[in-house]
This record gives C-alpha cells, structure tokens and sequence, in this order.
C-alpha cells in the first residue's frame, strides 16, 4: 500500500489532520491557484456506489491542481464480466494511473489492495469510513470554533449504517471534543454514548444530522417521515433549543421533511452548503499529499 494513500481517519494523527485542515485553508487564500508540480498527473475516479458531492468535488479539485481526469463506469466496465475489484484496480494501476479515488459498498474493501503501489484515496466505504468527508466537516468546525478541544457535537439519525458517524466519532476524539450520539434504538453502535436528542441540542455546538440509509437496509416499521421528523429529526422546535452560535451540519444528501425540516436546510444556523465547498479544498489538500508533496 502508498504511505500516501487515506483510507481512514484511524490512520492519521491530530497533528497530521490539522496540517491537512491547514494546508485545506491555504487552498481557500494564499495558494488558491497552486497546481501540483507533475504537470497531468493521471487520476482515476472509482466509484462503485452512487456519489453527487464526494464524486464531482474530487473531480472539481483534480481539475484544479491539474491533473487528468478518468471517470470509470462499473456498469460500462469488465466489473460486469466478474473482474474482481483488485484486478480493476491493478488494472487501472499497470495502464499509467497515478492514483485513485475508490467508492465502494464493502466495508474496508482497501484490504484486498494492500498489493497496489499507487495512492488510494477512500472516497467511501460501506458502512465503515469516509475520511474526506470527515476533513470537510472537521474543516466546517474549525473555521467556526477555531479549536476542537472541549467541543460539543452531537451526531444524531442513522449511526448504525454511517460510515461519517464513524470516522467522525475517531477524528473528533482523538481531536479533544465531546462526541455524543442521538436518534432511534434500532440504529445506535455498541461503544458510541447516546445522550437525549432534546438535551443534546441545548448542549450540543454542532448538530450534526444523518440521512436515513434506506439504500442500506435502514427502515422503521410503521413510522411515517413526519413521525420520524417530530421524534428524532431537526424541526423547529428542537432549532429553538439550540445555543446562539450553535451550527447545523449534515453531509447531505439530505431528506428534506425527514431528518432535518425543510426549512432549516438553509436556516442561519445551517453549514450544510458550507461543507460542500469546504469538500473540494479538503481534497485538493489529500490529492497534494497523496502525490507526496508536503504542505505549505
Ligand atoms: N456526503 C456524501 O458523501 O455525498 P455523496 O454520496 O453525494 O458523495
């Protein structure tokens, strides 16, 4: 495997996360224009499950630093003809790929490629990481509270089937904040605290709302979306509770009227437009590392 390669957040320090924050915040001003030095740097986008954000902002931050952009189909692959995902990947690797950007429904699918040498970037999986999307909202955070120590952040809805509850619960800790856990019984994780949705909003500084994922299995029986939005969900009367300068994030997409009322998904508290921008400078940031080249 590429020491460059991110799988998950267990893999990086604190210190190597904030220099990726940082180094994501240089992208936003004083190297906004910076390209990587190995002019068309070939670049491979994998994605094996369904993707708007974390597919086109990768896209978006390849264009930018320069490189070449292959976009892989795996319905219009040999996928289709039963190639395994280490040959496709090796595949990509032997025909002058420089790296890829893999998404994909198996949980750590990256151990069946320890085998490949160029940089793999986990754009998603299954259930189990998302380590780009953690920078974004980790970037979200800081450029609002400027520190994670003794942060509160309460990550509330389908934790069981969400690999950003998961690699937000390793990064925020491992940061100093107060990581808490809310939403239905069924959908909690065994060693992540659960704390009441209602008192976690008047304590929480970042509400952090999750999708339903019905793609994976997640379903309450008999519970109609305006149930589940009045008993677990972000409405109004939950926004009220909130602290002044608390902050609504949500990876999107989102189910407007279910997790999160529609309104609120642009309230004054919402991040959630703000995290998608925030996305394309984190993976500049992780495309700049995985060629090698240190931050700024
Ligand atoms: N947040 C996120 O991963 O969105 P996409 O599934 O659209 O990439």
């Amino acid at each position: 495997m590429n020491k460059n390669s991110l799988l998950s957040m267990q893999d990086l320090s604190a210190e190597q996360i904030l220099s990726i924050l940082g180094d994501a915040k240089s992208f936003n001003s004083s190297h906004k224009d910076w390209q990587l030095p190995k002019h068309n740097a070939l670049v491979a986008n994998l994605f094996f499950e369904a993707s708007t954000r974390t597919h086109f902002s990768f896209e978006s931050a390849e264009y930018q630093l320069g490189c070449k952009v292959a976009d892989f189909n795996a319905s219009t692959s040999s996928v289709t003809k039963g190639e395994s995902l280490y040959d496709t990947v090796k595949t990509f690797e032997a025909i002058g790929y420089d790296a890829v950007v893999i998404r994909h429904p198996k949980d750590e699918y990256f151990k069946e490629l320890e085998n490949i040498n160029i940089p793999i970037l986990n754009a998603g999986d299954g259930a189990g990481n998302h380590p780009t999307q953690c920078l974004l909202d980790l970037l979200t955070m800081y450029n609002e509270f400027k520190d994670f120590k003794g942060l509160n952040v309460v990550i509330a809805g389908d934790i069981q089937h969400s690999r950003v509850a998961a690699s937000n619960k390793q990064a925020l800790e491992k940061l100093g904040a107060n990581v808490f856990f809310a939403g239905p019984e069924e959908w909690q994780r065994e060693g992540y605290p659960t704390m009441d949705f209602d008192e976690a909003c008047k304590w929480a500084d970042v509400v952090m709302m999750l999708r339903i994922q019905r793609e994976r299995g997640a379903s309450l029986a008999n519970m109609s979306d305006e149930e589940y939005l009045e008993k677990y969900g972000l409405n109004d009367r939950r926004y009220q509770m909130m602290k002044e300068n608390a902050i609504i994030m949500h990876p999107a997409p989102v189910n407007r009227g279910v997790e999160i009322a529609n309104h609120l998904v642009e309230a004054k508290k919402s991040r959630i437009f703000e995290q998608m921008s925030n996305g394309v400078l984190v993976r500049k940031a992780v495309i700049k590392r995985a060629f090698g080249y240190e931050p700024f």
